[in-house]
């Protein structure tokens, strides 16, 4: 079964598809991006990620994307993938024009899907539990835009990686968790899971959204609120949120174990209702992504 890429309108083979030198996302970062994956061929919450995509695009000022016709476009690859676990990319520049840093209107967007089998890339060891590090969050403030800048996620997530850990925690200069390098961060304290409240300085992830909704379904209590780097380690469990990681234990933040060190109750029971709404295997089954 094939990678497909859906480029400005026309399906292609990955190897075919080419972006001019002066599109304003390579030179620029003059982008937005999502990241939607299915579940047993089935894509999961799309209709949410394109209704964010869509905001993030009027956040930049980029007008005139067919959503409508840009779902059906992700649908359609995916088809024609067949993967079962699709890990689909969607990004959207403002277009190509010579290098100036003010951009005019009217420029015709590129839009580009990318296809991918997610199951190779898929981890169960992860359901385990896994490593973070902390690092400051030293992005813009803005974050709750989906833009490809992400030099500081790639810089923070390598050194994660570097010391053997998935992900880099964020802490603000308040002290603050506001989220990971490309997960939400979530703690459970006396049975109640909190996390950072929607704002600038997080992005409106749907994972979260939708941990949140069935959080309430199962009957855990969930309140958004700021939380500090010393109660996150003090907090008897963590766990972190993603489109390709579902809900994601931590079992040690900088190398001290969270809790007793293993993924706790609320972590598994929020996995699990997880996954039956995305419509997946068991926990014990196939997951976590990269
Ligand atoms: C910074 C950041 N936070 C949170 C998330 C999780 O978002 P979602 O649940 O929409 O995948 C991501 C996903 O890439 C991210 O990059």
């Amino acid at each position: 079964m094939p990678e497909i890429v859906y480029l400005n309108g026309e399906f292609m083979e990955p190897e075919k598809a080419a972006i001019p030198i002066n599109d304003r996302g390579f030179l620029f970062g003059d982008s937005v991006y999502e990241v939607v994956r299915s579940y047993g061929g089935r894509l999961f919450t799309l209709d949410r990620h394109l209704a964010r995509l869509e905001r993030s695009l009027h956040e930049i000022d980029i007008r005139s994307v067919d959503i409508a016709q840009l779902g059906r476009a992700i649908e359609e690859a995916c088809r024609r993938s067949g993967f079962a676990e699709a890990l689909v990319y969607v990004q959207v520049t403002r277009g190509a024009a010579p290098r100036k840093h003010a951009y005019d209107r009217g420029l015709r967007p590129t839009v580009l899907v990318h296809v991918r089998d997610l199951e190779p890339l898929l981890d169960p060891s992860i359901r385990e539990g896994v490593a973070a590090i902390t690092a400051p969050d030293i992005r813009w403030q803005r974050c709750d835009i989906k833009s490809t800048n992400l030099l500081p996620n790639v810089l923070a997530k390598t050194k994660a990686k570097e010391q053997g850990a998935l992900e880099a925690i964020l802490v603000n200069e308040d002290g603050i968790v506001t989220e990971a390098t490309s997960a939400g961060v979530f703690c459970v304290e006396q049975g109640v899971v909190l996390t950072h409240p929607l704002s600038p300085a997080i992005l409106p992830s749907i994972t979260r959204e939708v941990v949140l909704e069935v959080a309430g379904e199962v009957g855990i209590p969930v309140r958004e609120e700021p939380v500090s780097l010393e109660r996150l380690r003090a907090a008897a469990e963590v766990f972190l949120a993603s489109t390709t990681i579902d809900v994601c234990p931590v079992i040690t933040i900088d190398g001290a174990p969270v809790g007793d060190g293993k993924p706790g109750p609320v972590t598994r029971r929020l996995l699990a209702a997880y996954l039956e709404r995305a419509g997946a295997a068991a926990p014990d089954g196939k997951g976590g992504g990269p």
